[in-house]
């Protein structure tokens, strides 16, 4: 509540500091006296503590914003329409031209199995394919995808068939918490395709001659833009080199039967249930 200003305060207070002074909180709100607080100050004291606050604050409202800043408030600006298609379903987006494929994909239609996780093409958790080939979808716009074809780890499978990477990955146990995964696949099906083509990487011995055999090491180059916190890399060099070799390994772990789950119970000295 506003306050009428005391009598024996400090007489060369200018209007504005009086202004300052009257907004400032109840005696019984800050639990301490207004008037002992400016007798411990001291007149000069917050005179000029005032002063620099409101020139300060005077010169922050007169800033005009930057041109580029974002601001949740701020509304859709150069509005583009785009065309294009996701998982095989043609979609048309009115969106601000600035908005990524990324945000596209979570925000606008609900597709949230690529994650962002740095938002500047470090991590590579939104990784997702377009026309076949990987791409950061944290840093393409989604303008620019006119007419092109967006696979997303949703678009990988088909029904209740798993897309053979899917499954390997499943088999080689290549993941923990699961939120690079969406990453690590899409990245690793684009990137058999590349290999197919016969691209080289910076771990190919020869790269005259074109090879479509892929070591380890090549497959841990090529998946080095993904990154997994939780160092599931193991399991998922065997499950892209199961897929590429056309070999399928026997899966690497199953489910505890009942028997084994009360034995373990039974050693852990819990009850049997
Ligand atoms: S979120 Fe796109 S690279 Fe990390
Ligand atoms: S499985 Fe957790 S980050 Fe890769």
């Amino acid at each position: 509540m506003p306050h009428e200003i005391d009598k024996d305060l400090p007489a060369q207070l200018s209007a504005d500091e009086a202004a300052l002074l009257a907004q400032m909180p109840a005696l019984h709100d800050v639990g301490t006296s207004r008037r002992s607080f400016m007798m411990q100050t001291g007149g000069g004291g917050i005179g000029l503590f005032a002063a620099n606050l409101l020139a300060t604050e005077s010169a922050l409202a007169q800033m005009a914003p930057e041109p580029g800043a974002l601001s949740a408030s701020l509304p859709a600006q150069n509005v583009v329409a785009v065309n294009f298609r996701v998982n095989g379903t043609p979609q048309t987006l009115a969106i601000d031209s600035r908005v990524v494929l990324l945000d596209a994909l979570r925000e606008r239609l609900a597709l949230t199995g690529s994650k962002k996780g740095c938002d500047q093409g470090q991590c590579g958790a939104c990784t997702v394919l377009v026309d076949g080939q990987r791409v950061l979808s944290c840093l393409t716009l989604a303008a620019t995808l006119e007419g092109r074809e967006v696979t997303t780890i949703e678009g990988l499978a088909k029904g209740d068939q798993l897309h053979p990477m899917q499954a390997a990955f499943i088999r080689h146990d290549g993941f923990q918490c699961g939120y690079c995964t969406s990453g690590q696949i899409c990245s690793a099906v684009g990137m058999l395709g590349e290999a197919q083509r016969g691209q080289v990487s910076h771990v190919t011995g020869d790269v005259g001659k074109t090879t479509t055999r892929l070591t380890d090491d090549e497959i841990k180059e090529r998946m080095s833009g993904n990154i997994c916190r939780c160092g599931a890399y193991p399991g998922i060099v065997a499950a892209i080199q199961e897929v590429h070799s056309g070999r399928q390994a026997a899966q690497t772990w199953g489910f505890a039967t009942e028997t084994q789950l009360a034995s373990a119970r039974k050693e852990d000295g819990h009850a049997t249930v």
